[in-house]
């Protein structure tokens, strides 16, 4: 069985201290540290780019996983490697399966994970579900893309656990990372339905203590596990 990890946002943090946001989930022991990079075009709001992954990287060895919330992924996937990115994701709305293979051989050249992001109302597309052994990861967001803070939706709870069932069905490998309004009181429900990589912006960066707060968070995930 796969265990669940713990993925912090920066979004959530004061964005002028990045480093201090990575130090923090270093410290919480997250097992990697979530990007969210939007363009303005792809969702309302724009936040940084490979520059500021860049300078982060420097400061961090957690592993990246960077979500591309952007309209032109084939444009700049190769810069966010160039950046450091461990783990790319790109959405699945600006994608087709010609492209999705495009990026598949990019990321892949590179030694690095690929994974595939839906919004709340998007299904696992067809030509996704047919390569689902070539993904790293599929982030399932429970709030539609933007902005940190959002409570979750919980009319996504059935789809994470089609594509949980679909996962399994393909062996297993893929993670299934859920991402918005990830809170300890959603922990559990969302685990219960297969999620095994919690994102959270405020879930840990809003708390009174965001190093507690993961620990809590992981705490919630491992109790979680025994209702599969
Ligand atoms: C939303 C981002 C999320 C967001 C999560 O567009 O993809 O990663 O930062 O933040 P919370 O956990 O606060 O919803
Ligand atoms: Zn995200």
């Amino acid at each position: 069985m796969k265990t669940v990890r713990i993925a912090p946002s920066v979004l959530a943090w004061d964005l002028a201290d990045l480093r201090g946001a990575a130090e923090i989930a270093k410290k919480g022991g997250a097992d990697q540290l979530h990007l969210d990079v939007i363009d303005g075009h792809f969702a309302p709001n724009i936040t940084f780019g490979p520059g500021t992954i860049k300078a982060l990287r420097r400061e961090s060895d957690l592993k990246f996983d960077t979500h591309l919330m952007i309209d032109q992924p084939l444009v700049y996937a190769e810069k966010f490697l160039d950046a450091g990115s461990d783990l790319l994701t790109f959405h699945a709305e600006v994608l087709n399966s010609e492209r999705f293979g495009e990026l598949h051989s990019l990321v892949k050249r590179r030694g690095k994970e690929i994974g595939l992001a839906l919004k709340p109302s998007t299904p696992l597309p067809g030509w996704a579900e047919a390569r689902l052994a070539d993904l790293d990861a599929i982030i399932v967001m429970t709030v539609n893309p933007g902005f940190s803070g959002q409570s979750m939706d919980m009319a996504v709870m059935p789809k994470i656990g089609r594509i949980s069932e679909m996962v399994e069905r393909a062996g297993g490998a893929t993670d299934v990372e859920i991402d918005g309004g990830v809170e300890p009181e959603n922990v559990h429900e969302v685990v219960k339905r297969g999620g095994n990589v919690l994102v959270a912006g405020a879930g840990v960066y809003a708390k009174p203590d965001p190093v507690v707060a993961i620990a809590i968070l992981r705490k919630r995930a491992m109790e979680a596990l025994n209702f599969r």
